[in-house]
C-alpha cells in the first residue's frame, strides 16, 4: 500500500539544499509501486514532479502538488556478446554507484561519468556528460510508465532524441514518463577516452602510463573533487547553464576580440563556447550575495551557502545572464530545471 506523505520539507531532496514544502510526496520503491500509483488515480489532474537524486532541480516556491520520489534499486547483467554486456540498472540507483559497479566488473563506457551527482533515472533525461563522454554513447534502452495512460513503454536510443544535455523527456514528454530502469551496452574490451586534456594530465600526475578503466575513473574523480563543490557540503546542481552554441562567424568575432577564449567547433559548423569562461570574464567567479554565490573554482556552478532561496539563486542567475549578454552578445540558457 503506497503512503502519500503530506507537507514534506524538500531541502534534503535537492542537492541545491533549497527549502520548499511539497504538499504531497510518495516514495516509489518498485515498478509495482509505480503501477499502483497510476492505477489509484491518486494524482490524476494534480501537479506532479518526478524526482530522482534532485541534483538538477531548483525549487523557487513551495510545490503545490505530488512529488514522486524514485527509490527502486538493482543492477544486473541482461545479456552478453563476445565484446559487450548489457547492464540494466533501476532508476533509483545512485548514478555513481552504478559507475563503480561497472568499473568493479571491468566493464568500460561509463568511467568518464564518475561522480556525477544524481540518480540513474535522471541520467537520460539530461543526457548527462563529462570529460568527452555523454550517457547516450553507452545507452541501449530504457523502460518507463506513461503516467497518463498507465502503459509500460520501452524507449530505444533514437526514440529518446538525445542532444546536448537534452532529450525527449525535457521536451514533448516532459513530466509524462516515470523512468524505472535504464539499460547500457558496456564494453568488455576497454576503449578509453582520454582526449579531454585534464584526464591525461591527471593520469600523468598519478604516474599511470597504461591506464585501466579504474584509473580513468579515479582520475575523473580527483579532477571533479578539485574543481566542483561537494553538494553534501555546499548546495549546488553542477553546471547551472549550458555551454552556449554560436555561429562560426560570431565565434570568429569573439576570437578576434578575445584571442584566449576557448572555442569548440561542432560537427555541424557551429561553435560551442565555455560558459564558465564567459562568466569568469564578466568578473563573477567567487562572487557572493548573501547565501547565493558563484563557486570560486568553477564559474559555471552556482552555489547555496546555506539559506539561499530558489529566488535568490534565480535573481543572481539573471544578473549573470544580463552581463554575459551585454559583454559578449551571448545568451546563456539554464541547464537546471526550475520548479
Ligand atoms: N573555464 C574558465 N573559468 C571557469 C570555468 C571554466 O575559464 O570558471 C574554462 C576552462 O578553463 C576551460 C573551459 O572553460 O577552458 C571549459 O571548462 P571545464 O572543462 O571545467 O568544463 P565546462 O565546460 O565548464 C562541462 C560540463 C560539465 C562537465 C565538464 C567536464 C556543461 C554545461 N558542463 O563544463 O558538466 O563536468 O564539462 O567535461 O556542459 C554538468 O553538466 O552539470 C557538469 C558539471
Amino acid at each position: 500500500m503506497l503512503r502519500i506523505l503530506e507537507n514534506i520539507q524538500l531541502k534534503p531532496y535537492n542537492t541545491f539544499g533549497i527549502s520548499a514544502i511539497a504538499r504531497e510526496l510518495v516514495e516509489i520503491r518498485s515498478k509495482e509501486d509505480a503501477v499502483e500509483l497510476v492505477k489509484s488515480g491518486q494524482f490524476k489532474g494534480k501537479l506532479h514532479l518526478v524526482l530522482g537524486g534532485g541534483s538538477n532541480v531548483l525549487f523557487t516556491a513551495d510545490f503545490d502538488g505530488l512529488v514522486i520520489n524514485i527509490l527502486n534499486k538493482g543492477i544486473h547483467r541482461v545479456e552478453e556478446t563476445e565484446d559487450t554486456v548489457l547492464v540494466e540498472a533501476a532508476a533509483g540507483e545512485v548514478w555513481h554507484d552504478l559507475v563503480m559497479w561497472t568499473v568493479n566488473h571491468g566493464l568500460g563506457g561509463l568511467e568518464n561519468l564518475s561522480l556525477i551527482p544524481g540518480s540513474v533515472g535522471a541520467g537520460p533525461v539530461q543526457n548527462i556528460g563529462a570529460y568527452g563522454v555523454e550517457l547516450k554513447d553507452c545507452f541501449h534502452s530504457l523502460n518507463a510508465i506513461d503516467l497518463v495512460s498507465g502503459n509500460d513503454r520501452a524507449f530505444s536510443k533514437e526514440e529518446c532524441r538525445f542532444g546536448y544535455r537534452d532529450s525527449i523527456f525535457k521536451r514533448e514528454l516532459k513530466g509524462r514518463m516515470l523512468i524505472y530502469s535504464v539499460t547500457f551496452r558496456l564494453s568488455k574490451v576497454p576503449m578509453l577516452k582520454l582526449g579531454y586534456g585534464a584526464i591525461k594530465q591527471e593520469l600523468e600526475a598519478m604516474s599511470v602510463n597504461k591506464p585501466t578503466i579504474a584509473d580513468v575513473s579515479k582520475a575523473v574523480c580527483s579532477i571533479r573533487i578539485s574543481k566542483l563543490p561537494d553538494p553534501a557540503v555546499t548546495g549546488n546542481a553542477g553546471s547551472f547553464f549550458k555551454n552556449p552554441v554560436v555561429s562560426a562567424g560570431k565565434a570568429e568575432d569573439l576570437k578576434k576580440q578575445y584571442p584566449e577564449i576557448p572555442v569548440y567547433p561542432q560537427p555541424d559548423g557551429t561553435v560551442k563556447l565555455a560558459a564558465g569562461w564567459l562568466i569568469e570574464h564578466c568578473g563573477w567567479k567567487g562572487y557572493r550575495e548573501s547565501d547565493a554565490g558563484i563557486h570560486p573554482k568553477q564559474a559555471l556552478v552556482l552555489v547555496n551557502y546555506g539559506n539561499a532561496s530558489g529566488l535568490d539563486i534565480i535573481s543572481l542567475a539573471g544578473k549573470i545572464q544580463n552581463s554575459v549578454l551585454e559583454k559578449f552578445g551571448v545568451r546563456l540558457e539554464m541547464e537546471v530545471n526550475v520548479a
